[in-house]
C-alpha cells in the first residue's frame, strides 16, 4: 500500500505558464523512509506543501492513504492533517512558550476534551523519546541549543502519533556533528515503530540521504529524474545524477 501517491501533478503559480511541478509522478510506500534530493528551486518544498494539502495542484491527483485529497470534506482534511507530523528547517517553535507548552500545543488543539494532565503526560513521553530531559521542560526556545530545538520540534511533530512524518531540510545550516545527530534521530524515530511510520525527508545532503534513506528520489525541474536505492544512485549514468553524486561525495570527504 502507498501512503502517498502523486499522479501527474502540475503546478503553476498565479495562472502563469511556468510549471514549478511539471508532471510529477511519485508513490511513497507505507512504512518507507524516502529521501527527496535535488538542486535548489526544483520543487521539493512545493511538492511537500501539496502532500500537506497546503497547495492545490493546477492539475493531477494527490492520494493520501488512498483518499483523494481534494475530494475530501474540510473535516476529513483536518483529520488527515493530524496524521501528518512536520519538522521544518527552523523547527518553528513558539518563542514565548516553554518546551513543554510547545509540545502540548497540537494536543490541546486537536484533542479537545482531554484533560490537561493527560496531555502533559503525552507531551512528556514525546520529549523523552526525542532526547529532552525533564529539567529542560520549563525553558524557552531561546535558552536551548540548536540541536535541542530540533529535538523539541521533533517531539511536537510526534505529539499526535502521526502516520506520516515530513522533514523539510532538517539539517540545513547545522554543523556536521549536529547534522549527524539529527540524521540519527530521524533514522531512530522511523525505526522505533517498525512499519507504522512513513518518513519523507527533503535533504541537500547526499551522504545523509545515503545513510538514512532506503529509497531516494531526485527531482529536477518539477519531475522525478531518478529514484532508487543508494546503489542505484552511485551506478546511475544520468549526467545530472552523476554530477550531484560526485559533488555530494566530494564535499563530504573534502576533496
Ligand atoms: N508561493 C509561491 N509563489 C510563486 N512561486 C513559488 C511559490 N512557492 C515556490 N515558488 C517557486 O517554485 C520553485 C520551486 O520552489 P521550491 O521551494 O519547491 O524549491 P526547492 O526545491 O524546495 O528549493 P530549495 O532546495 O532551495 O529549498 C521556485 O522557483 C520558487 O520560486
Ligand atoms: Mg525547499
Amino acid at each position: 500500500m502507498n501512503a502517498v501517491e502523486l499522479i501527474d501533478i502540475k503546478k503553476s503559480f498565479d495562472g502563469g505558464h511556468e510549471f514549478v511541478l511539471n508532471g510529477l509522478n511519485l508513490n511513497i510506500p507505507k512504512g518507507s523512509l524516502t529521501v527527496i534530493i535535488g538542486y535548489s528551486g526544483t520543487g521539493k518544498s512545493v511538492m511537500l506543501k501539496h502532500i500537506l494539502g497546503l497547495l492545490k495542484p493546477t492539475s493531477g491527483q494527490i492520494n493520501v492513504f488512498s483518499q483523494n485529497l481534494w475530494e475530501m470534506s474540510d473535516k476529513d482534511i483536518m483529520k488527515m492533517r493530524t496524521k501528518i507530523g512536520v519538522l521544518f528547517q527552523h523547527a518553528a517553535l513558539f518563542d514565548d512558550q516553554t518546551v513543554l507548552e510547545n509540545v502540548c500545543f497540537p494536543l490541546i488543539e486537536h484533542k479537545r476534551g482531554v484533560k490537561l494532565n493527560l496531555i502533559k503526560d503525552i507531551a512528556t513521553k514525546k520529549l523523552i523519546v526525542s532526547g529532552i530531559e525533564e529539567k529542560h521542560f520549563g525553558k524557552l526556545p531561546s535558552e536551548l541549543s540548536g540541536g535541542m530545538r530540533k529535538r523539541v520540534g521533533l517531539a511536537r511533530a510526534l505529539a499526535l502519533d502521526p502516520e506520516i512524518l515530513i522533514y523539510d531540510e532538517p539539517t540545513t545550516g547545522l554543523d556536521p556533528i549536529l547534522t549527524e545527530m539529527v540524521d540519527d534521530l530521524i533514522h531512530e524515530t522511523h525505526h522505533r515503530e517498525k512499519g507504522k511510520v512513513t518518513s519523507i525527508v527533503v535533504s541537500h545532503d547526499l551522504m545523509a540521504a545515503f545513510r538514512i534513506g532506503q529509497h531516494i528520489v531526485m527531482l529536477d525541474k518539477g519531475k522525478v529524474l531518478h529514484s532508487g536505492t543508494p546503489k542505484d544512485f552511485l551506478e546511475s549514468d544520468i549526467p545530472l545524477v552523476r554530477k550531484f553524486v560526485e559533488k555530494g561525495t566530494k564535499k563530504k570527504y573534502g576533496l
